[in-house]
């Protein structure tokens, strides 16, 4: 009404009626000539935005990928920074998001866009389980190329538990972990959700496609990649992104004995194997843990199968295994 301020308005209609409009979501200037006007940049910083997005989800072999493919000279990753290392984030957090599409460009080299055919890209493994993010990609970005990686769920949540009791001083097991409920420590119980809910492959995926046809996804077979990345390398430069200058990927990347994977190879020709955090070793997931995952991921694998058939993906083949003993 109008017996109330402006600040008195403002609150009433974030806070009462609108509560989820407190949070921008901002759409790109270089699609609209108004906001162009508007914007505090100018059109040549359009090139700069990416031209893809690897996003996940987390210990899928993301980091290999990005940086197999950070080492073609027309594919240029964003900055590193000091918090998220080489992830920027931007779309899956609130604070980082809230720094604006400014602080998103500044995170890319400009001076790399040199040929016509040159290409910016992220990687940030948060973005595939976030439903904030794909809005917020889509209104950003809504013709951007996204690549992500499926591996077996189970053995990516026991990767996820791995990286957490390596890097944090937590100590319970994961049988142990995989009993708690919600009535138990939320810390702990945190950590289960984040090894299991990502690898609600299905429910996730339904999601991107609500935002992007299907054409603009690419789906990778995470241990088919893993094993040997070389075929996927190849059809990611040629078929998904339609470089103008494809590298062999034999010359991006060479199977390192002594870590036991393949590894990208810097223009010098020289080893560039990810550190100790990617490709731990560990011991065994045990049979009781092994039989809860394939339990938990039953229904949510049967209908990823369905899903990949309807939308004219071929299956993983830790999915096509999972299939034939199914029957
Ligand atoms: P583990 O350390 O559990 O084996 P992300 O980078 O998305 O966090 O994924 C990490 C996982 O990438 C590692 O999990 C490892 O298995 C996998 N990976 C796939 N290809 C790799 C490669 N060429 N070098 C190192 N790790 C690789």
């Amino acid at each position: 009404s109008s017996d109330l301020s402006t600040s008195e308005l403002a609150r009433k209609y974030f806070y009462d009626y609108y509560p989820d409009e407190k949070m921008p979501i901002f759409t790109n200037p270089c699609h609209d000539e108004m906001l162009m006007n508007l914007w505090n940049g100018n059109r040549s910083m359009c090139r700069i935005f990416p031209q893809f997005l690897i996003v996940g989800p987390q210990k899928t072999g993301t980091t290999a990928l990005y940086s197999m493919l950070s080492q073609h000279p027309d594919l240029h990753p964003s900055k590193k920074n000091f918090i998220t290392y080489e992830e920027l984030q931007f779309f899956s957090n609130n604070t980082i998001y809230l720094n604006g599409i400014n602080w998103y460009l500044d995170q890319f080299d400009s001076d790399n866009i040199v040929s016509e055919w040159s290409m910016n890209f992220e990687k940030s493994a948060t973005y595939f389980d976030s439903i904030l993010a794909m809005k917020r990609i889509k209104a950003l970005l809504p013709n951007i190329r996204l690549i992500m990686i499926l591996t077996e769920p189970g053995a990516r949540a026991y990767s996820r538990y791995q990286h957490e009791i390596a890097r944090t001083n937590q100590t319970i097991n994961f049988d142990d972990l995989l009993q708690l409920n919600h009535n138990h420590s939320s810390n702990q119980f945190h950590l289960k959700e984040r090894c299991l809910q990502p690898g609600h492959y299905a429910e996730y995926l339904r999601q991107w496609l609500n935002y992007f046809p299907s054409k603009q996804i690419y789906i990778i077979d995470g241990d088919a990649f893993r094993y040997d990345p070389r075929t996927i390398l190849n059809d990611i430069q040629i078929r998904f992104l339609q470089l103008k200058n494809p590298i062999n990927s034999s010359k991006l990347v060479k199977f390192n004995r002594k870590k036991d994977f393949f590894c990208p190879i810097s223009n010098k020709n020289h080893f560039q194997c990810l550190g100790n955090s990617k490709g731990r070793h560990y011991e065994k997931m045990s049979s009781y843990s092994r039989e809860y995952l394939n339990n938990y991921y039953l229904l949510h694998n049967q209908k990823l199968i369905q899903f990949l058939r309807n939308n004219n993906y071929s299956l993983p083949l830790w999915l096509i295994f999972f299939n034939r003993t199914q029957l």
